[in-house]
């Protein structure tokens, strides 16, 4: 039989806490609230709504990266990296060009080597998996590369149905039907016969995101998924970011340093710079927030944004 889960809601000692414990008692995760008093926004804050309300425990957080370290040559990227992506949330990673967010998703899908410091996904240490482990925690996580990374010399279903085959081995049939579902997912249903040369900047990266959700992942990472794209295609790419959450319940990690698109697509956002995380919290919160560099990176963007629309608008 399952255990069943319990919050708990503390008030005492003046810090308001929640804790999850298992019937059975053992305690899951706890978490101290910000705000004075308890709030609906706080909890989500914290994650408890993105616990599925039936099942096995799910830790608060699906990946966590603790004091990780990173350096190429004498080149330091990461000095001590600390971040947790809540299961069911959307994140973003913002910060500025070189500061290491292609490098974090690609520690994370075992692409580059950590120096020191901890990944776990799920509760597992994934700089420690063995190569059946890891094969297992990869299968879940769906990534769309910047710049799409479509295989040229192979058909939209062949690119597609890539993972079905790597990982999945599923038969031809049920191949076909899963990347006709995935292309339709993406709005470009029917594509299958057409070549990577023939598609649009924007057609790329849905199709790179239709062969991420074709393994049906728990984890959609994005690699600057409106980069280089116009604002009609952007608009299109971050609705889908936000439809695909909602209708596959997928944990997603957008890096991203368009904010605009970010403050779309967010629960939560993070900043990188230096090499460390220095802000997280809602939209709302990056707004607000007073940390001059955060200001900087948010002020200007919106220097370049305008600059954009009036080089645009003459
Ligand atoms: N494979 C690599 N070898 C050497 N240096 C790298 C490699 N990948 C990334 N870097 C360096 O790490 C830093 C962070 O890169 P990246 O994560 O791509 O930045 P961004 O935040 O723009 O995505 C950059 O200075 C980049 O030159
Ligand atoms: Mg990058």
């Amino acid at each position: 039989m399952l255990p069943s889960l319990r919050l708990h809601l503390s008030f005492w000692p003046l810090q308001p806490q929640a804790t999850l414990t298992l019937s059975s008692g053992v305690t899951l995760g706890s978490a101290k609230l910000g705000a004075p008093y308890l709030n609906v926004k706080e909890l989500r804050r914290v994650g408890f709504f993105n616990l599925p309300l039936f099942g096995y425990p799910w830790p608060m957080s699906l990946i966590s990266f603790q004091h990780v370290r990173k350096s190429f040559g004498p080149k330091q990227v990461y000095q001590d990296l600390c971040l947790d992506v809540h299961a069911g949330e959307s994140l973003t990673i913002i910060g500025g060009s070189g500061q290491g967010k292609s490098v974090m998703l690609k520690m994370l899908i075992g692409l580059l080597d950590v120096d020191g410091g901890s990944i776990t996904y799920d509760g597992k240490e994934i700089t420690e998996c063995d190569d059946s482990e890891w094969l297992a925690v990869r299968r879940q996580i769906g990534m769309l590369f910047q710049g799409a990374a479509l295989f040229d010399s192979l058909t939209v279903r062949e690119n597609v149905a890539y993972g079905l085959r790597e990982h999945l081995h599923m038969d031809e049939g049920a191949i076909t039907q899963r990347v006709g579902e995935s292309l339709a997912s993406v709005g470009l249903p029917g594509i299958e016969h057409m070549w990577p040369a023939d598609l649009s900047g924007g057609m790329k990266k849905r199709v790179g995101l239709a062969r991420a959700i074709a393994v049906r992942p728990r984890v959609l990472l994005y690699d600057e998924p409106t980069t280089g794209l116009d604002p009609i295609s952007t608009n299109r790419i971050n609705r889908l970011i936000l439809s695909l959450k909602r209708e596959l319940q997928v944990t997603s990690v957008v890096v991203t340093h368009d904010l605009q698109s970010a403050y779309m697509v967010s629960d939560r956002m993070a900043m990188i710079h230096q090499g460390k995380v220095i802000f997280t919290g809602t939209p709302k919160e990056l707004r607000t927030c007073t940390d001059p560099r955060v200001r900087d990176f948010v002020e200007g963007n919106l220097t370049v944004a305008g600059e954009e629309t009036s080089a645009l608008g003459t």
